[in-house]
This record gives structure tokens, C-alpha cells and sequence, in this order.
């Protein structure tokens, strides 16, 4: 079982240095890994807090070239220099926003796990796609473009779900689970509204192994207690 934060465009250096404090000192579950993604300014200070833990630090996106004319982007050879654990690739907000396809991804993808970094890659479908009967369809173009790796896991985020409130029902999840571990057998997070009410059901699904929470990661009780109810024992 493995549950990641997403922190998204949350929390300077200051703040995930408290935060990363707090979590080093909260009871987590033995049988749950657990990791953070903060972003990129505030991975050195969460390195940092957390140095001699088992909680990992993930980037939330890293470039396919080690390094070049690239404005903006970070590298996996840089991002092991920091001491940063993995990387979260594919994000929805990534592939609404700033054009990102399955190619970039899987680009990207390939070459955090050459360069070291364990990879979250993620998929998911817009409500359009979902209500037109298309999301088997998206998700086994979405994953199909990715290789299998032991340092990959796949994260189904239904697009409708983020950030809403609104979760799929542990019965959709389970569905769309089993249609990507069709084409890749890999483990595979639910992220969409995970909340401590919600994360038992869903992680007790059998083809669930873990989430993808961003909005209840951002404080220290919430993340902790979805961390507590998603261990199996
Ligand atoms: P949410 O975000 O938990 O706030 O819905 C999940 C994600 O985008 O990773």
C-alpha cells in the first residue's frame, strides 16, 4: 500500500519544512508507504526534514533530458542531487493545462526511471469521455504508451473527481484498476477526492494498492489518518 501527498503549487520551503516536521513526528502505519510531492522549491527543505525516515520525497514532474535549453524544466540527475526520492509524471492538471500528451509523458516517464527516480505516471479521464462510453478506450491509450519497470506505478485519477468532491465509486475504481493492470500488471493508486471518510473502502478494493491524495495532503491529521485507515491490518 503505498499513499502519496500531491501538494501542487502549495506550501514555500517555510511551510513544508513544518509540515514534513510534523509528519516525521505522527504515528504512520508500518504496512503503508508513504510519500510527498511537494513542489519543487520546497523539495530540499522537505529532504531535509525528513532525512533518516521512511517517508520518500517526489518532484511532481521531471524532464526527459538530463539537462539543455529547457526554461523552466528540472532534470532527474538534478533531482537526485537533492536527494529527491522519485517523481509523479502526467498529472491531469499537466495535460489540461500545459500540453502534455502520452508521448511527453511517456518521455518523461522513461527517463526518470533511467535517471534513478521512482515514477508515479498518471491517467484518467474527462466526465465527456466517461459519459460518451470512452473511458476504457482513454485509459488503455493512456497506459499503453508506458513500459513496465518496477520502480512504476500508475495512478487512475478521473479528471471529474479532482479537486470536486466528487469520488468514484469504489466499484468504478476497481473497473478502471483492472482495465489498466490489463495492459501493464502494476500497481495501481486511486487519486480524486481521497479523504480519511473514504480511504478504507476505496483501498480495500482488490485491485487499488494505494492513492493519490492532493487537497486532504496538505495538512498533517488528514494525510495521517488516510494513511492510518488505508493500512490493511
Ligand atoms: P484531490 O487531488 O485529492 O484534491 O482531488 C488529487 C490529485 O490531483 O492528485
Amino acid at each position: 500500500m503505498l499513499i502519496a501527498g500531491n501538494w501542487k503549487m502549495f506550501k514555500g520551503p517555510a511551510d513544508a519544512g513544518e509540515f514534513c516536521r510534523g509528519l516525521r513526528d505522527t504515528a504512520l502505519p508500518d504496512d503503508v508507504d508513504v510519500v510527498i510531492a511537494p513542489p519543487y522549491v520546497s523539495l530540499s527543505a522537505a529532504v531535509q526534514a525528513l532525512a533518516g525516515t521512511e517517508i520518500g520525497v517526489f518532484a511532481q514532474n521531471c524532464h526527459w533530458e538530463s539537462e539543455g535549453a529547457f526554461t523552466g524544466e528540472v532534470s532527474a540527475p538534478m533531482l537526485r542531487e537533492l536527494g529527491v526520492y522519485g517523481t509523479i509524471v502526467g498529472h491531469s492538471e499537466r495535460r489540461q493545462y500545459f500540453g502534455e500528451t502520452d508521448e511527453t509523458v511517456a518521455q518523461r516517464c522513461r527517463a526518470a526511471l533511467e535517471g534513478g527516480l521512482q515514477v508515479i505516471a498518471c491517467v484518467g479521464e474527462t466526465l465527456a469521455e466517461r459519459e460518451a462510453g470512452e473511458t476504457d478506450a482513454v485509459l488503455r491509450r493512456q497506459v499503453s504508451v508506458l513500459e513496465a519497470d518496477d520502480n512504476l506505478v500508475i495512478a487512475y485519477e478521473p479528471i471529474w473527481a479532482i479537486g470536486t468532491g466528487k469520488t468514484a465509486t469504489p466499484e468504478m475504481a476497481q473497473q478502471a484498476h483492472e482495465t489498466i493492470k490489463a495492459v501493464l500488471d502494476l500497481p495501481v493508486l486511486y487519486g480524486g477526492s481521497v479523504k480519511p471518510e473514504n480511504a478504507a473502502e476505496l483501498m480495500s478494493q482488490p485491485a487499488i494498492d494505494g492513492a493519490l491524495v492532493g487537497g486532504a495532503s496538505l495538512d498533517v491529521a488528514s494525510f495521517a489518518a488516510i494513511c492510518q485507515n488505508a493500512s490493511p491490518s
